[in-house]
């Protein structure tokens, strides 16, 4: 579950445990993900590429100047690619020139290029190990967020015995675990996101809609994902991409939005409601397209289901969060919606502020939580403020 869909870079480097990292990319292929191994040249001295390619699948990369023909620029590629980047055995060289920011090959271009976590694991001679410049590199590392997997002491192939070891691969791999689990404290959450505004059809080539974008819900699908959720997003018309790792279901009207998240409802530990839904449609749409008359035009609009109400009434385990657009009361009308629909939380805004509103980057919200505890935050990046609410229902989940 951990490492399913992950694309891991895993770097190889000239120790003789180099034969250890083979069972490392057979294990984690195994558990699902996709391994890219990089080589360095000392790397295939004790194994060869033909080993990782077999074991992965894929192509190992080694020499940055083999495909100087193609567009894709292989040690950029794969640090884009990265979910995460393990360098095992990591020897006392890497990890120098990693502290440095040296990159005078594929493994050490691509660590110097990705965004992707990093983890090393050290493996070496103990008086390598224990020589002060390399624990003066390590420490660097840990300074820059790089995650140490300490070596295992014991019987060296140098013939001496101490600390040093790379330790055994089952090891290394439940290190990764902890640490990609320790990164996403939602692993194993199922959340259900609704995004952008419903239409309600007119006739044929007209309909009701609002100025929702789904930019909020789409932002908060995303970061779920990246904190290890498993995320699905009933979405209204949207311009918006599908977000990586993402289920995604197109809805068009409240009645279609209804129907969707109910049928998910069950199976989903939170959902957040941050589409606009419709309140009214009209009552009848035409089949045909109306055609312009003289005078006035009389639409009679119908009530939609409130699905968020209908959600509450059958909440069983779920944690429920509404989002609420006002323009006036907010604190009186958020706190009779979180009581109403029977919620945990409550995001409201007043879309009549400058940068809080419908189609830009930034929110200005105050979040209600069912205890009666509210707090205010700034204006911020959606992006930014889907973490302060899923950090709120990690915490919910958590007690
Ligand atoms: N909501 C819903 N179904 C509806 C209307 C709203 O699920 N038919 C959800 C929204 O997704 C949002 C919350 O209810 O999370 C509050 O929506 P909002 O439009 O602010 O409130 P309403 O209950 O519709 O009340 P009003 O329009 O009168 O402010």
């Amino acid at each position: 579950m951990t490492f399913a869909g992950k694309n891991i870079v895993l770097g190889v480097t000239g120790s003789i445990a180099a034969y250890k990292a083979v069972e490392i990319a057979s294990r984690l292929k195994k558990a699902g993900a996709s391994i890219h191994v990089i080589m360095t040249r000392e790397a295939k001295e004790f194994v060869t590429e033909l080993t990782f390619r077999e074991i992965t699948g894929c192509p190992v990369a080694s020499n940055m100047w083999d495909k100087v023909h193609a567009y894709n620029v292989e040690h950029i590629a794969l640090a884009k690619l990265a979910d995460l980047v393990l360098v095992a055995p990591a020897t006392a060289n890497v990890i120098a020139k990693l502290a440095c920011g040296i990159a005078d090959d594929m493994l050490t271009a691509t660590l110097l290029a990705t965004r992707a976590p990093i983890v090393v694991a050290p493996a070496m001679n103990t008086n390598m190990y224990e020589n002060r410049i390399t624990q003066r590199n390590l420490t660097e590392l840990k300074s820059r967020g790089i995650q140490v997997i300490e070596p295992a002491s014991g019987q060296l192939a140098c013939g001496t015995s101490g600390k040093g070891r790379l330790p055994e691969p089952h090891e290394i791999i439940a290190a990764l675990e902890g640490l990609i689990c320790a990164g996403m404290p939602l692993a194993g959450t199922r959340i259900l996101v609704t995004a952008g505004g419903t239409i309600e059809p007119l006739d044929p080539v007209r309909y009701l809609g609002n100025r929702s974008t789904g930019r909020m819900g789409y932002a908060i699908a995303a970061e779920a994902v990246r904190r290890g959720a498993a995320v699905t997003l009933i979405s209204g018309p949207s311009v918006l991409p599908e977000p990586a790792g993402v289920s995604r279901t197109m809805v068009e009207t409240a009645r279609e939005m209804h129907d969707a998240v109910l049928a998910a409802y069950n199976d989903v530990d939170v959902v957040i409601k941050a589409a606009a839904v419709a309140d009214y449609r009209p009552k009848t749409a035409a089949k045909n397209k109306i055609k312009k008359q003289d005078g006035e035009i009389t639409l009679v609009l119908t009530r939609n289901p409130d699905i968020l109400l209908e959600l509450g009434e059958k909440k069983q385990h779920q944690i429920l969060v509404g989002f609420a657009a006002e323009t006036q009361n907010i604190e009186r009308y958020a706190r009779e919606k979180l009581q109403k629909k029977n919620l945990d939380f409550l995001v409201a805004n007043d879309v009549s502020e400058k940068g809080a509103g419908f189609g830009v980057e930034t929110n200005h919200v105050k979040l209600f939580s069912a205890d009666g505890s509210v707090q205010e935050y700034p204006l911020m990046q959606k992006q930014e403020l889907a973490g302060i609410i899923l950090d709120h229902i990690a915490a919910c989940l958590e007690a």
